[in-house]
């Protein structure tokens, strides 16, 4: 016996990048770039070793699914720096839960809003609203919660931003969770105020959860994006229906150190925390001390911010020229029409030693039109540092003829 809902998961996007590369081997000679993963290639501040050098003794502890004071508080200080709170708007101790990184919490957070077929809505499927493209973990857990996923277009057409207000009403009707991605991966676009306050006063006209996932908040160029708390600040401070997941991965280069958090309204991080605490990973105290030390600094996230700043300039300079080349306002990657995504993919690693991603491997076909709305992209991670970066882009570009 085993659960049905596993035969509609479907292959990770890098296990598909596997097989589409199986047969191909790079030319020798020629240095591997490895331009597909969004692993962040910065080191991280001194301070995280010796943290962790400091707490050692805490290992043996078994941590609480509520962290510690420390982090929660150093979490909620950065929030509020980040998005000029106001004083008092999250109560850190009920509303802030840290993750052993975001993915985790993301997936569980289908189980906590999908409700089960007792309640379903006059005896209809619940469905999960997700961008298409999307990130793989949205469609398997609203698959795993026994959800419908319900994936909307997000294409240049519309600058990349779901129109979740214009799915129809008997969808909406049944909808108990959305998925954003903002900034987005991959395409790095960045929703504006008015965009979020309106999809938050969608989820409480239909009484359904957001799950606002902002991992790559502090990568961007410019200013600074705004996030759902400040939404939720500019209209009254309620936290109602709206969940947000935060990542130190991304700002902090600290993919390995499985670190992030939520934040959300209090009855939903109750229930979350109910759910954690019964079947979730829990941050180990010296992770939980290093990462408190983290929120607490913004300096080192400037500096990396800083990097990517020049690796995009850069890209500016190799790509800028081409069709199909836009310099995103947030996150680290390029989202490159090149026409065919897996042919392109292909060429790179077989003629320049440059591994990317096929856009499709993050989208699927649109069920009316048939049309993979990532088929002719290409994704490539800016994460390395200058001099990898720079001849990754030299070599593109010469494929690409641009
Ligand atoms: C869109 C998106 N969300 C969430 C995550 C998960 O990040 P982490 O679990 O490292 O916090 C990633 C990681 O690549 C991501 O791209």
């Amino acid at each position: 016996m085993k659960n049905s809902r596993l035969d509609h998961l479907f292959d990770y996007p890098f296990q598909r990048l596997a097989t589409l590369l199986a047969d191909v081997e790079p030319p020798a000679g020629l240095k591997p770039l490895l331009m597909h993963l969004g692993e962040p290639q910065l080191p991280q501040p001194d301070f995280v070793a010796r943290t962790l050098d400091e707490t050692q003794d805490l290992w043996n502890r078994y941590p609480s699914a509520r962290g510690t004071a420390e982090f929660r508080d150093a979490a909620a200080g950065w929030l509020s720096r980040r998005y000029r709170l106001p004083q008092g708007m999250i109560e850190p101790a009920r509303q802030l839960l840290p993750l052993p990184g975001t993915k985790e919490g993301i997936f569980q957070m289908a189980q906590l809003a999908v409700p089960g077929p007792e309640d379903w809505p006059d005896g209809k499927q619940p469905a999960v609203l997700m961008s298409n493209p999307t990130y793989h973990v949205y469609k398997g857990a609203a698959v795993m919660s026994g959800a419908e996923p319900v994936l909307v277009p997000a294409t240049a057409e519309n600058n990349f931003l779901p129109d979740f207000e214009g799915v129809s009403a008997d969808i909406l009707a049944r909808t108990a969770l959305i998925y954003l991605c903002n900034p987005s991966n991959p395409q790095g676009t960045v929703a504006n105020q008015e965009y979020l306050s309106r999809l938050i006063g969608l989820a409480r006209r239909y009484d359904f959860i957001i799950a606002f996932d902002e991992c790559y908040a502090e990568i961007y160029r410019g200013d600074p994006p705004t996030g759902a708390l400040e939404a939720c600040a500019a209209s009254g401070g309620s936290l109602d229906n709206v969940a947000v997941f935060h990542s130190l991965s991304k700002r902090s280069s600290g993919a390995g150190l499985r670190s992030g958090f939520v934040v959300g309204a209090p009855e939903l991080m109750d229930a979350f925390y109910m759910l954690r605490s019964t079947g979730g990973a829990v941050v180990p105290l010296p992770i939980l001390a290093a990462s408190a030390a983290l929120w607490r600094e913004d300096t080192h996230a400037e500096q990396i911010r800083a990097h990517y700043e020049k690796l995009f300039d850069l890209a500016e300079r190799k790509l800028g020229n081409r069709t199909g080349f836009y310099k995103p306002p947030a996150g680290f990657f390029l989202w490159l029409d090149v026409g065919d995504g897996e042919a392109v993919a292909r060429d790179l690693w077989r003629d320049y030693a440059v591994k990317t991603i096929p856009g499709a491997y993050f989208s699927y076909p649109d069920p009316e039109t048939g049309k993979n709305p990532g088929r002719s992209y290409i994704r490539v991670a800016l994460v390395h540092d200058l001099q990898d970066a720079e001849e990754g882009l030299t070599r593109i570009a010469e494929c690409l003829g641009a």
